[in-house]
Parts: C-alpha cells; sequence; structure tokens
C-alpha cells in the first residue's frame, strides 16, 4: 500500500461507487455500502485491540502495543478481517478505497476521528451526517438535532436521497409529527417536545388514558354514567351465534365457538354445557356421555345367540365366528350354503367344497 492524495482521488472513486449500484435491484445504496464497510472497519479495531491488549505491564510491551496501535500492521490486519471471501460487493469496495483508508489510518485519524463523516460524508460524498440529506446534504424537517421531533423518520436521513420530509411513527401526525392521530391524546406538549399517548381500548378519540376520557366509544363500546363500557353482544335479543355455537363476549366484540359434538346446542365450552344430547348420548352428571345399549336390561340384539358390542353413540350385532345370521338366530357356519360361503370356496380345494359338514362343526 501506498500513501495518496485522498482528495484528489475521491470523485474518481465516488464515479465508480455511483456507476456500479443499478444493475441488480438488491444492491445496497452508495452510501449502504459505505456505512457497511465503515461498520466493519470500526469491528476490526475493536478486535484488533481486545486481541493485542490481553497481555502483561513491562515497558517493553507498552512500547510496542503503543507502536502496534497506529501501525501499518494494524491496519492490514483489519482491512484482511474486513470482508468475507463471499461478499463480492464488500470486497470490491475495500480494493477501490484501499488507499483511502489507509491515508486516514496514518495521518488523518487523529484530526477527523469518524472515520464515517470523513469517509463517507466529506470525503466520498456518499452520504450525509445525521438528521440531514439529500444531495446538498440539507437539515430534516424539524432541524437536524432533532428530525421530525424525534417523532419520525425523515426521508433520506443520512444519505445524499430523499426529501427531509417526515414519516411519523405510529400514533403522530403533521408536517413535525407533533399532532396525535385519532386514537391517541397529547400527553406532553411544549415547544420542543411532543408525546402523543394510545386511548384507553374502549376509546375511539380522547383526553386522556382512561374509559372516563373518550370522546366517542369504539365500535363494540357504549356510554353509560360517563364512560364508555363493553356491549355484551351475546346478551342481545337474537343471538349473534348459530344453532350448534356458543357466544363469548370480549373487550369491543365477541366470538362463535362451536358446541362439544356430542351437544345439540350449548350455553359453553365441553360436554358438560350442553342444552340437549345428540341421540345415543344422554345426560349424565350434566355431561353428555355415550350410552352402553348393549348393557340395558332390554336386550339390543334381536337374535338369538348375537353378541353386542357399544360403540360412540350407537351399538352393533354380529353373530359368533364360526356362525352366521338368519333372520332371528345365529346358526353355524355352512361352508357350501350361502352367498358369502360361495365367494369363500373359491379358494378351498375341490376335495373340501364337496366334503359334507361334520357334526363336529356343529
Ligand atoms: C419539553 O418537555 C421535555 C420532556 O419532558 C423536556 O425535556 C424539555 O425540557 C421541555 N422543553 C421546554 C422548552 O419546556
Ligand atoms: C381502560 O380503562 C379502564 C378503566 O379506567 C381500565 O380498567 C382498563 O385497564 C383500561 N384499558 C387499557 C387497555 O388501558
Amino acid at each position: 500500500m501506498r500513501p495518496s492524495a485522498p482528495a484528489a482521488l475521491g470523485p474518481l472513486l465516488l464515479l465508480g461507487l455511483l456507476l456500479l449500484p443499478g444493475e441488480a435491484t438488491q444492491k445496497p445504496t452508495p452510501c449502504q455500502g459505505c456505512r457497511e464497510l465503515v461498520d466493519k472497519f470500526n469491528q476490526g479495531m475493536v478486535d484488533t485491540a481486545k486481541k493485542n491488549f490481553g497481555g502483561g505491564n513491562t515497558a517493553w510491551e507498552e512500547k510496542s502495543l503503543s507502536k502496534y496501535e497506529f501501525s501499518e500492521v494494524r491496519l492490514l490486519e483489519i482491512v484482511e478481517g474486513l470482508c468475507g471471501s463471499s461478499d463480492f460487493e464488500c470486497n470490491r469496495l475495500v480494493e477501490e478505497h484501499e488507499e483511502l483508508l489507509e491515508a486516514w489510518w496514518l495521518r488523518l485519524k487523529k484530526e477527523h476521528p469518524d472515520l464515517f463523516e470523513w469517509f463517507c460524508v466529506k470525503t466520498l460524498k456518499v452520504c450525509c451526517s445525521p438528521g440531514t440529506y439529500g444531495p446538498d446534504c440539507r437539515a430534516c424537517q424539524g432541524g437536524a438535532a432533532r428530525p421530525c421531533s424525534g417523532n419520525g423518520r425523515c426521508s433520506g436521513d443520512g444519505s445524499r436521497e430523499g426529501d427531509g420530509t417526515c414519516q411519523c411513527h405510529p400514533g403522530y401526525r403533521g408536517a413535525l409529527c407533533t399532532d396525535c392521530v385519532d386514537g391517541y391524546f397529547s400527553a406532553l406538549r411544549n415547544a420542543t417536545h411532543s408525546v402523543c399517548t394510545a386511548c384507553n381500548e374502549s376509546c375511539k378519540t380522547c383526553s386522556g388514558p382512561t374509559n372516563r376520557d373518550c370522546a366517542q366509544c369504539e365500535v363494540g363500546w357504549a356510554e353509560e354514567d360517563g364512560a364508555c363500557v363493553d356491549v355484551d353482544e351475546c346478551a342481545a335479543e337474537t343471538p349473534p351465534c348459530g344453532p350448534q355455537q356458543y357466544c363469548e363476549n370480549v373487550g369491543g366484540s365477541f366470538n362463535c365457538e362451536e358446541c362439544d359434538p356430542t351437544c345439540v346446542g350449548c350455553t359453553g365450552k365441553g360436554p358438560g354445557r350442553c342444552k340437549e344430547c345428540i341421540p345415543g348420548y344422554t345426560k349424565e352428571s350434566g355431561q353428555c356421555a355415550d350410552v352402553d345399549e348393549c348393557a340395558r336390561p332390554e336386550k339390543a340384539c334381536a337374535r338369538t345367540g348375537e353378541n353386542c358390542y357399544n360403540t360412540p353413540g350407537s351399538y352393533v350385532c354380529v353373530c359368533p365366528e364360526g356362525f352366521e345370521e338368519t333372520e332371528d338366530a345365529c346358526v353355524p357356519a355352512q361352508p357350501a350354503g350361502g352367498e358369502v360361503a360361495e365367494e369363500a370356496t373359491e379358494e378351498v380345494t375341490e376335495e373340501d367344497a364337496v366334503r359334507p359338514p361334520t357334526r363336529e362343526d356343529l
């Protein structure tokens, strides 16, 4: 690296910076690129300081340390760690501006300790100082010291772009972000400061923090004794939810929730809040519970010898294995007879098929 005249190089480098971006949409603006580089450089200074101040305190070490502090060796270390190997944009910037960075490091650092200010604002002229914007770095709306009254973002702040107008934070409006939008009230206002605070949730507009300070109630709230109180939509004459739903009142609104699947209509969550039960279920200690049809004294299954199995909401009747159903009883299966038996014979041998049923089968 050779020291060189930064002032002469500046315009050329600026040209390079301005021409290159715009090729790809995701490329950082020249100011962003410069700012990132400076951030990394500053981090590199922190890292190398840590690395070399860990040791002892002998006079020799102190002397060599202070030599290192401003040395080209340290600069090289910082520059080498500046960019990831795959960070093309960063590497390009460093290569392009290595001589400027060296000049600052060796000669100009004392006079211009703020690298961002010297490099990005004064030398490359791709950024502006904080609180200023645009090609000529003019002061933002509300002044460079506290743009937008501290309640908004100045368009182009710190860059050579934008128009200096304010984009206000939530709750604020006006050219200088000093006024409050609806739903906020002015909690503090003097010549320089303005603080807007959110109204109570029950107010659409207000002059203070509680539900008694509303100028207008929010939707779902109604005025009662000088305060805005929640409307219980669920208590309305015509219920707002469907027949298989229950209504849940919440501040300013309501929710319709599905009844438990065992309910026919309900007043709340779960099988304990059913109005009535679906078929196959009955109220048992207040809950809709499955009826065990098989346990009833009167037989659920009509055929003689039939097994009863309870199912949720119903039951099934099945003949035991090896039996088949007739109209009124389960009878031992006949291997050669009936539709089912015929299908089964397809896989048995001819010998088996012609064999008559034995007594043991019964
Ligand atoms: C305005 O209010 C802010 C915040 O409370 C305070 O810091 C500031 O000194 C006040 N300015 C004036 C001019 O009263
Ligand atoms: C709204 O005001 C009421 C009454 O003053 C209060 O109980 C409630 O917590 C307030 N709600 C909010 C979100 O501040």
